[in-house]
C-alpha cells in the first residue's frame, strides 16, 4: 500500500524539535557532575516518563502502559487495528552519571517519525508504536533489558515485578510508586517489525570515520554477582602466608579474567563493581563482593568465559583459604538480526550517499529481546571517541539528524513495500 496524505508526499523530519528533546530530556536528573542519573522507575525517571509521554500526548498518540511499565506511543494505522504494527524504541533510564544519547536517542527519533506523520497530514498504512522500555540498563534492577524481556515472553510478569533492588524495594513496587503499573499484558502488541536507532557506545565508526552502521547483532551478555568471605585481620601483623584475604582473593579473580580475556581474542571482562568489608586501611578484608561482566559475540566462546569464571574462583577459593558463591544475575546468547532489515538499512545509506559499516553491537539493547518475536534491526551513529556510560558521551549533531532521517527512510521503505 502506498503510502498518501493530503499535505506533502512524503513526512518531513522536524530536526529542530528532535534536538530540542533530546536536549530537554538530557536535562532530567542532572547531578552537579555534569551526568545525569536516571536509573530505572526512581523519581528522576518518572520526570522523564512524564515528558516523554506529554511529547506522546501532544502528537495525539494513543498512549498505553504496560504491567512492567513499558511505555507505548500509537499511531493507528486507516483501520484503527494493531496489528502488523511497526515499533521504533529503545529506553530512558540511564546508568549513574550517564551521558544524554544513550536510549533517549531512539525514542525521540522514533517520537520524530511520528511528528514528521502528524505534520504531513499522513497517516501510516499500518500502525506506528514508538516504545520506552522499562529497566533497559540493569543498574537498579537485574536482569538488563528487563521490561524487553518480560514484553516478549522471556521471563515472567511475576518474577519481573519481584526484581529487588540494593535497598530491597521491588519493581512492582516501585512502579506503584511513580504511578506507571499500566494496564496493558506485557505482548500486547507484538509488531511485524522493530527498528532501534542508537549511538553505538563504541570507538568503530568514530575511528573508520563512518556515519552509520548497519548492525547485525548484538554480543552475548553474561553477568555475574560473586561473593568472597574471608577472615578480618590485622594487617600489620598477620604474616602474609596465614591471611585469608577476600580482597586478594578478588584481585586474582579479576586478573585471572583479564589473562583469559587475552588469550580468547574476543572475550570482553569488566568488574564495574566492588566493595570490601570492613573497608579499613590496615584491617585484611574479611568479605568482598563484586561483579563481572562476561560478553563474546561468540556464544560458544562466552561458555568457555564462564567456565574459566568458574574454574578460577574454585582454585583462588581453594589456594587463598576463602569462601567463594556467585550468583548468575543475567545471560543473554548473542542475538542475529534480520537480514531484510540490516539491507534495508544499508540500503537507506547507500542511497543517500553515506558509506556504513556493518557491525556488531557491544552493547545490549532492547532490540536483542525484540528479535525473539519480529523482524529486528538497528542503526548505529558515532560516538565520538567511543565514549559511553559517560557525561562526556557525545555524537555530533549532525550524526545525530543523519541517523533520525536514515530511521525515517527506512520506516518509509518497510511501509511503502
Ligand atoms: C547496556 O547498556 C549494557 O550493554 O550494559
Ligand atoms: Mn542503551
Ligand atoms: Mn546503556
Amino acid at each position: 500500500m502506498n503510502v498518501k496524505g493530503t499535505k506533502s508526499s512524503r513526512p518531513v523530519l522536524n530536526g529542530d524539535i528532535l534536538l530540542t528533546q533530546i536536549k530537554q530530556l538530557s536535562e532530567v536528573g542532572l547531578d552537579g557532575s555534569g551526568g545525569r542519573t536516571r536509573l530505572a522507575v526512581s523519581e528522576e525517571e518518572k520526570k522523564g516518563r512524564d515528558l516523554v509521554v506529554g511529547w506522546m500526548k501532544e502528537l495525539g498518540l494513543d498512549v498505553r502502559v504496560d504491567k512492567v511499565g513499558n511505555i507505548f506511543g500509537i499511531l493507528p494505522g486507516p483501520s484503527g487495528e494493531l496489528d502488523n504494527a511497526l515499533m521504533l524504541g529503545s529506553h530512558i533510564d540511564t546508568v549513574i552519571n550517564a551521558g544524554p544519547y544513550d536510549g533517549c536517542y531512539g525514542v525521540l527519533s522514533g517520537l520524530a517519525v511520528a511528528r514528521a506523520f502528524r505534520e504531513s497530514g499522513m497517516t501510516p498504512p499500518r500502525p506506528l508504536a514508538v516504545a520506552a522500555f522499562t529497566d533497559e540498563e540493569g543498574v537498579r534492577f537485574q536482569p538488563d533489558m528487563l521490561g524487553s524481556l518480560v514484553y516478549v515472553g522471556g521471563m515472567s510478569l511475576e518474577e519481573g515485578l519481584a526484581a529487588a533492588d540494593e535497598d530491597g524495594i521491588t519493581l512492582g513496587q516501585a512502579l506503584e510508586d511513580i504511578g506507571y503499573a499500566g494496564s496493558e499484558e506485557p505482548g500486547f502488541l507484538i509488531p511485524s517489525e522493530y527498528l532501534e536507532l542508537h549511538i553505538e557506545q563504541g570507538p568503530r565508526l568514530d575511528a573508520e570515520g563512518l556515519r552509520i552502521g548497519a548492525v547485525e547483532g548484538v554480543q552475548g551478555i553474561s553477568w555475574w554477582r560473586v561473593t568472597i568471605g574471608g577472615k578480618a585481620n590485622h594487617a600489620g601483623t598477620t604474616p602474609m602466608n596465614l591471611r585469608h584475604d577476600a580482597g586478594l582473593a578478588a584481585a586474582r579473580v579479576i586478573c585471572s579474567m583479564r589473562e583469559h580475556t587475552l588469550a580468547a581474542g574476543t572475550t570482553l571482562a569488566a568488574t564495574g563493581a566492588i566493595a570490601f568489608e570492613p573497608g579499613l586501611i590496615n584491617v585484611i578484608p574479611s568479605k568482598a563482593t563484586f561483579t563481572v561482566d562476561l560478553r563474546d559475540p561468540d556464544g560458544e566462546k562466552l561458555l568457555l568465559a564462564e567456565k574459566a569464571l568458574a574454574e578460577c574462583l574454585e582454585k583462588v577459593g581453594r589456594d587463598e583459604g576463602v569462601t567463594v558463591t556467585s550468583e548468575h544475575v543475567a545471560s543473554f546468547e548473542p542475538v542475529v538480526f534480520h537480514p531484510e532489515l540490516i539491507q534495508k538499512v544499508e540500503d537507506a545509506a547507500r542511497r543517500r550517499g553515506i558509506p556504513s559499516m556493518r557491525m556488531v553491537s557491544g552493547a545490549g539493547h532492547d532490540a536483542q529481546m525484540m528479535a525473539r518475536v519480529c523482524k529486528t534491526a538497528m542503526i548505529f551513529v558515532p560516538s565520538v571517541e567511543g565514549i559511553s556510560h559517560n557525561p562526556a558521551e557525545h555524537t555530533e549533531r549532525e550524526d545525530l539528524l543523519l541517523g533520525a532521517e536514515l530511521l525515517l527512510d527506512v520506516v518509509m521503505d518497510l511501509l511503502e513495500n
